[in-house]
């Protein structure tokens, strides 16, 4: 069994409730995050899901840097789960989730054959660490379904289901499952991406760890955003950026935090481009 150990009393309710309601469901959808695949990966879901068809999609592709989006496609793929990039966002990427979630359960429906089941719906859960896209998910897989099917949410043993078509209903609440701090690089990982709150953090060091990675794995984005020379310690580029945006204070000085902020929003939103932060 998994430890709850760690968890504060309202997530050990969660999962409790997510324990519950996996055993409803068929297939479980997973959400992660494209820029931080083992960060925003909680392994508890291993255990959780156990026994069930498995979907990986890694949302927010469209802020991830392209050529690794695809190893680490093949990374999970090559592990025997069926992945898709997505982009739930702006809905792209769906074209392909109704093939992919036939393959994920293809075992689930040959047995059903075989014990004489023939078409019963895949009931599915979506789940996820906080703010990786859950419900924007839900809101645009449903959309879709519901201009092609004009299907309606039902309501079956207190659950809403939304039929999304006659071979699959979704739950319409997501299971959330908390990130899970194992070593400081993840707690940073989570940082950079706005997923922990900035107040529980110090967004001038927090920038300039970013600053760090960039310039190693990102050479001359940085440059190309803020007209910043790329020599020298993170301070003094962050310095840089600070004098190039007029992140000056009343008495002449250097405005470090609101320099750190632009440095950290502009990530976040993509205006550096596209940028993962870990490999496979
Ligand atoms: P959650 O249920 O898992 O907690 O996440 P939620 O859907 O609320 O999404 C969290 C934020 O991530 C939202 O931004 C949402 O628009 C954004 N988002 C979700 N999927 C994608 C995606 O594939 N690509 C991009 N670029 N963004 C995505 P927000 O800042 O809260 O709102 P807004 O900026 O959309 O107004």
């Amino acid at each position: 069994m998994m430890n709850l150990q760690w968890y504060p009393g309202h997530m050990t309710k969660a999962i409790r409730m997510m324990q519950a309601d996996i055993k409803l469901i068929d297939l479980v959808i997973e959400l992660i995050d494209a820029r931080i695949p083992v960060s925003s990966r909680n392994p508890d879901i291993d255990e959780l899901a156990k026994g069930k068809s498995r979907l990986i999609l890694l949302n927010k592709s469209d802020l991830a840097d392209e050529a690794r989006n695809k190893e680490w496609l093949r990374h999970f793929t090559d592990k025997g789960l069926v992945t898709l990039l997505l982009d739930s966002k702006n809905r792209k990427g769906f074209n392909e989730i109704n093939r992919a979630i036939e393959e994920a359960c293809k075992a689930k429906l040959e047995r059903d054959r075989a014990r004489g089941i023939i078409g019963r719906p895949v009931r599915a859960m979506v789940v996820g660490i906080p703010n990786v896209g859950k419900s924007t998910f839900i809101n645009s897989f449903c959309k879709r379904a519901s201009t092609k099917t004009g299907n309606k949410p039902g309501v079956t043993k207190g659950k809403q289901w939304i039929k999304i078509n006659k071979s699959l209903e979704l739950l319409d609440t997501p299971g959330i499952l908390w990130p899970r701090f194992e070593n400081e690089s993840i707690g940073l990982n989570l940082a950079f991406i706005g997923s922990i709150n900035d107040e529980i953090l110090d967004e001038a060091e927090l920038s300039l760890k970013l600053i760090e990675y960039l310039v190693s794995d990102y050479p001359g984005v940085l440059t190309g955003r803020f007209d910043t020379d790329e020599n020298g310690t993170a301070t003094a580029i962050l310095e840089h950026i600070a004098s190039k945006r007029g992140c000056i204070k009343k008495g002449g000085e250097t405005d470090y935090d609101k320099a750190a902020h632009i440095v950290l929003d502009e990530f976040r939103s993509g205006k550096l481009g596209r940028i993962t932060l870990e490999m496979p």
